[in-house]
């Protein structure tokens, strides 16, 4: 079997390129390791840049996501007793974020990729990538072949792909924080009309949501935490201690739908190339979901290397191919050093000391009373320009 590019994982990233690469008439094979309804199911991201929005509609996937994403003009941090409105509509005007699940998403791509007769293979649980320094890399699964010009790997940070470069290419960076999100969908009306950022002395919590019947909320537990300690009854308990601290709020209960734990890590490996194996999205790098950057950066990636991709299949020139690691990194480290500052503003450390509380409380107080503070927040959260091009 023979196809232009063989893309692993079919997560936001790779259906996405793939999606994107039809669109430039380039032909691809997407293998996903899981099934359709295990990755249509997968409860993760919900917070859309503009420009991610963009993307989506232009591509012609985005009628869902206008129908029934939520656009937001701020958001709110809540820290000593008091909520804080951090104002897009005044600090970086023009700019929205849309809440709307990472799994709508996905399964908008797939119906899309379907209804085009595009090529994506589920429950695949063996592939293999061969040759990939030379002009004829391969992927094999399932006792299948499949002859690509290009190989992209879009399967997330534990995938097969990134660990297939030998060692010595790659150079990583890495960051591991000392606590992991708990994080709980709920059947139940959200209590607010916006996404909440809450700094207590017990850890951070955010209450953000899906629909106007769906909320969704995350917790600062530690890193090795058994969800069985969490029935749910201890998670509202904590959710209403953390979120219940400004007068008037009062946190709705109900249904809990799902609740996992995703560790917080910061990670980047350089480049996100190596022959003709493209790395993109989670797959080469991975932020703390505070800043709520990973699946923007997935789409962001892939934008790049579609442009990459045409412009090689186009004039045979693979100038931007080159360049496509060097276009992406730069942006790839803006949200590396975004998500890493909002975790430190937002989270409770155990080593910190109370000279480190208070610094943080200052910290918190410039970004809620100068303007020129808090817009450094809005513009990198509702998502910085794409570089000319992208
Ligand atoms: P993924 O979505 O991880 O997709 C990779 C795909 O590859 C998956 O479908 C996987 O099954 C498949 N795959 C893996 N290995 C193989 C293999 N060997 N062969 C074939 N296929 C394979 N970001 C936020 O902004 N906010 C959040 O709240 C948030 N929560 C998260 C919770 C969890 C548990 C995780 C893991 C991530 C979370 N993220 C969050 C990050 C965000 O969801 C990711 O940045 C985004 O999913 C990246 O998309 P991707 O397509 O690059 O990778
Ligand atoms: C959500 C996730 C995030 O990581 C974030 O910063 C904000 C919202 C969410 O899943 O809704």
């Amino acid at each position: 079997m023979r196809t232009q590019v063989g893309i692993v994982g079919a997560g936001p990233a790779g259906l996405l390129l793939s999606h994107l690469l039809h669109l430039q008439g380039i032909e691809s094979v997407v293998l996903e390791l899981r099934s359709r309804d295990y990755a249509e199911k997968r409860v993760r991201a919900g917070v859309l840049e503009q420009g991610t929005t963009d993307t989506l509609v232009e591509a012609g996937v985005g009628e869902r996501l206008l129908r029934e994403g939520l656009p937001h003009e701020g958001i709110e941090l809540r820290f000593g007793g008091a909520g804080h409105r951090i104002a897009f509509e005044k600090l970086v005007p023009g700019h929205v974020i849309t809440v709307y699940g990472q799994q709508e998403i996905v399964k908008d791509l797939i119906a899309a990729r379907l209804a085009a007769g595009g090529d994506v293979r589920f429950e695949v649980d063996d592939v293999a990538l061969h040759d990939i320094d030379s002009d004829r890399p391969y992927l094999t699964f399932g006792g299948e072949r499949l002859d690509c010009d290009f190989i992209v790997g879009c399967d997330g940070f534990h995938g097969v792909s990134r660990p297939s470069i030998p060692p010595g290419v790659l150079t990583t960076y890495e960051r591991e924080y000392p606590f992991a999100w708990l994080g709980v969908l709920a059947k139940v009306r959200p209590s607010a009309d916006e996404l909440i950022y809450a700094r207590t002395e017990r850890g951070f919590a955010l209450h953000s949501m899906r629909s106007p019947e769906i909320s969704r909320f995350y917790l600062q537990v530690s890193p090795d935490e058994d969800l069985a300690a969490w029935p749910d009854d201890r998670v509202w308990d904590e959710l209403r201690t953390r979120l219940e601290t400004v007068p008037g709020f009062t946190l709705t209960t109900g249904e809990i739908l799902d609740k996992g734990v995703t560790p917080m890590r910061g990670f980047v490996a350089e480049p996100m190339q190596y022959g003709r194996l493209f790395l993109a999205g989670d797959a080469a790098h991975i932020v703390p979901p505070t800043g709520a950057k990973g699946l923007n950066l997935a789409v962001a990636d892939v934008r790049v290397l579609t442009r990459a991709l045409a412009h090689w299949y186009g004039t045979g020139s693979a100038d931007l191919l080159d360049g496509y690691s060097r276009a992406c990194l730069r942006r790839v480290w803006r949200a590396q050093h975004f998500s890493w500052w909002m975790t430190t503003l937002l989270h409770t450390f155990d080593t910190d000391d109370s000279y480190a509380r208070r610094l943080q409380t200052s910290h918190l107080e410039y970004v809620t009373s100068s303007d020129a503070a808090a817009r450094t927040l809005a513009e990198n959260y509702v998502g910085l320009p794409y570089e000319p091009g992208d």
